[in-house]
């Protein structure tokens, strides 16, 4: 099972543009997700300098800030590789391999779930339910999402990702 979507490329770190949507979300109702958001949507991470821009901008101390920035899994410290590799590691993926092909994907690759390899070509993630638990263990390719990952389709996954 395949579901094709696009993801943007995203843009260079400039702490500018950074303070300009701070400035441009901060008088919304509950504006620090949405400045997380459209941070990570524009540079592909939220990096630990913007974190004390985005606390002053909102009144909030520089812990709370942080502790949310690092609750959600999806708000990444450095840009990503060429390539995000996400495993789903929810109870019904776990249920039916998706440790196992953690492991797989984590020795094909030569990293650890969480890290991106030496040449930047790929991220590998874990992701909590990609909402396919019908047809788990799934994983997620670049906004690509796929069910049922046995070892011989995480091999295909991780060739199309090293390209
Ligand atoms: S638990 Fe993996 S897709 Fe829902």
């Amino acid at each position: 099972m395949e579901v094709v979507s696009q993801m943007a490329p995203n843009k260079p770190w400039n702490a500018d543009r950074a303070l300009e949507i701070i400035e441009e979300i901060k008088e919304i109702e509950g504006p620090l997700l949405p400045i997380l958001h459209e941070l990570q949507e524009e540079f592909g991470c939220v990096p630990e300098s913007v974190l004390p821009m985005i606390a002053h901008a909102l009144n909030l101390s520089r812990a709370e800030v942080h502790g949310v920035a690092t609750f959600y899994h999806d708000f990444r410290r450095e840009p990503a590789g060429k390539h995000v590799l996400k495993l789903c590691g929810a109870e019904a993926c776990q249920s039916m391999g998706g440790d196992h092909i953690a492991a797989c994907a984590e020795k094909g690759l030569g990293i650890k779930v969480g890290s991106t390899s030496l040449d930047g070509q790929v991220t590998l993630e874990h992701v909590y339910c990609l909402g396919l638990c019908a047809v788990a263990p799934a994983a997620m390719l670049d906004g690509r999402v796929v069910g049922r990952v046995d070892e011989r389709r995480l091999q295909g996954l991780l060739a199309e990702a090293r390209k």
